[in-house]
């Protein structure tokens, strides 16, 4: 397979080789500051439709898709906040709604064309509100001549290299502008300083690279979110120790190959280095971080976390396959022995680790042996929780031009057959914690169950217990009493 062409599509010739010779990823501070005049003209105008009404004009944002989403859409709000938008958590009597879409699998993205569908009827009962589209759906041609088309009331679609150009595309349709339509810009830069609104006020995402280079075979992240490229480390560190300061609790490190950080910037600087750093920083939290690629995730960083004070017992090391001629075809570049080597290297450094894993059924070509590798696989690894997928061909990739494409149903009957043996064997790991006092961080009521109180542990294990509201974003230790397949259950106790 040639994959030069899905490499460096044509389009992106031009940025890409600039990309190349620039070390400076920041998108430049005159156009941060050009939004900031837009995001001030929005909120004059937002600012007087408040004075004239007395009511706020609102904006909701739907996130699909990754935490990488997530954080965007925190930074998407943000902006939206300061131009004189009041948050809300329904599309209904909105002026604003932003669909943060996902194209990972077939799902996400049938999902987001739904969604968007609902939100003709909202359209048509307040002709003012505005819908912008974006994330990595959009970046597809063909996704997004299908919304030029078939949903005229979409205002303003970008995507997701391009989400600091929100106030100045608002402020354009505003003022009568034609439809925007602006899915990539192909120059990947990363863009500081944007107002960020976060959900939570003891979780926090920092992203510290965007895109991907990999080029998994069945992937379209590295199509839609670009080369990588990562934020300085002074602009990391600086949001992180502000976070810290601020007292979130759990931080999570983003980037769609974190140990790829540094590599694009010239420095001898990299992922495991910047983990040290930020683990020196004094408080009482702790630092996850996704997702790290089992084809370098070195030893150095899984020293660095062992001998760290504030880097959580967790690692997420997703295999995807236990078998090597699918892992060739995946080109994800490493077979199962080097990927054991490295979980068994985790698991002797810290023997308490809590190792998660993702895993692709159903991946063109995949014969009932290599299936079979797949299960040996989990057997061996003894993962605490995988996230399973059923594949999804995706539009562009290699793999969706293979013919060898595994029928619906028998991937169907492969994914009951993982998920069983899963259950299994997450039921024993966490079996083995009753009797055990974890740290837990309380995230209040259970969603399922109000009266019982929800948090989860360092490895991200969810744990049920009988909390109070003064509890709610802090550490608590509970004692497990009781362990089943998906969560656990126990009491405080209170020092
Ligand atoms: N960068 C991360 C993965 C991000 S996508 C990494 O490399 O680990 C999250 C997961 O979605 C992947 O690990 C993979 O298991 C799954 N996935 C990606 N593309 C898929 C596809 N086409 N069909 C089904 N699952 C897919
Ligand atoms: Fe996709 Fe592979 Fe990149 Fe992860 S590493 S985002 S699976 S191409
Ligand atoms: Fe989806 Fe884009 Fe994340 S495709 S999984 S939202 S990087």
């Amino acid at each position: 397979m040639n994959y030069c062409a899905y490499l460096y599509p044509k389009r992106e010739k031009e940025g890409y080789i600039r990309f190349m010779i620039e070390r400076d990823r920041a998108v430049d501070a005159r156009e941060i500051e050009k939004q900031k005049e837009y995001m001030r003209k929005m909120r004059d105008q937002n600012d007087a439709h408040f004075a004239e009404s007395g009511t706020r004009r609102r904006a909701f944002v739907l996130t699909l898709g990754c935490q990488q989403n997530e954080a965007d859409s925190e930074r998407l709000m943000g902006m939206a906040v300061e131009m004189g938008y009041e948050p809300t958590d329904t599309p209904e009597e909105t002026s604003l709604i932003m669909v943060n879409t996902c194209a990972i699998r077939e799902h996400a993205e049938k999902r987001a064309l739904s969604l968007v569908g609902q939100y003709k009827h909202v359209k048509a009962k307040n002709p003012e509100l505005i819908i912008v589209i974006c994330g990595c759906m959009v970046v597809q041609e063909h996704r997004l001549r299908d919304i030029k088309m078939r949903y005229p009331y979409v205002d303003i679609l970008f995507g997701p290299s391009l989400i600091y150009k929100l106030p100045e595309h608002l402020w354009n349709r505003r003022c009568g502008s034609r439809r925007v339509f602006d899915p990539d810009d192909c120059e990947y830069r990363v863009a500081e300083g944007l107002p960020v609104r976060r959900e939570s006020s003891y979780r926090a995402w920092v992203s510290v690279m965007y895109g991907c280079n990999n080029f998994c075979s069945y992937c379209i992240v590295p199509y839609v979110r670009g080369r990588e490229r990562s934020r300085r480390r002074e602009e990391v560190v600086a949001e992180f120790r502000s976070l810290v300061e601020a007292g979130y609790k759990d931080i999570t490190l983003l980037g769609q190959n974190v140990n790829s950080y540094g590599k694009d910037s010239g420095f001898d600087y990299d992922f495991a280095d910047l983990l040290a750093e930020l683990d020196q920083i004094e408080g009482d939290y702790q630092i996850h971080f996704m997702t790290s690629h089992p084809k370098d995730a070195t030893r150095k960083l899984i020293d660095v976390m062992a001998d760290s004070k504030h880097v959580a017992r967790h690692f997420h090391l997703p295999l995807q396959s236990g078998s090597d001629a699918i892992l060739r075809a995946m080109n994800r570049k490493y077979d199962f022995q080097k990927y054991i080597g490295t979980l068994d290297y985790i698991r002797e450094r810290m023997p308490d680790v809590t190792l998660t894993s993702d895993i692709i059924v159903g991946f063109p070509g995949e014969t009932e042996e290599d299936f079979e590798c797949t299960l040996a696989a989990l057997r061996r690894a003894r993962f605490d929780m995988i996230f399973s997928f059923q594949y999804s061909a995706r539009e562009g990739t290699p793999a969706a031009k293979m013919d060898c494409q595994v029928p619906k149903e028998v991937v169907a009957e492969r994914f009951e057959r993982l998920l069983a043996l899963q259950n299994e064997i997450s039921y024993e790991s966490n079996k083995k914690l009753e009797g055990k006092t974890l740290r837990v961080l309380c995230d209040g009521p259970s969603k399922n169950n109000p009266d019982t109180f929800s948090g989860r542990t360092e490895g991200g294990k969810i744990v049920l217990f009988e909390g109070e509201s003064e509890d709610v974003g802090k550490f608590v230790d509970i004692l497990i009493e009781r362990a089943d397949t998906f969560a656990l259950s126990g009491k405080i106790i209170r020092k």
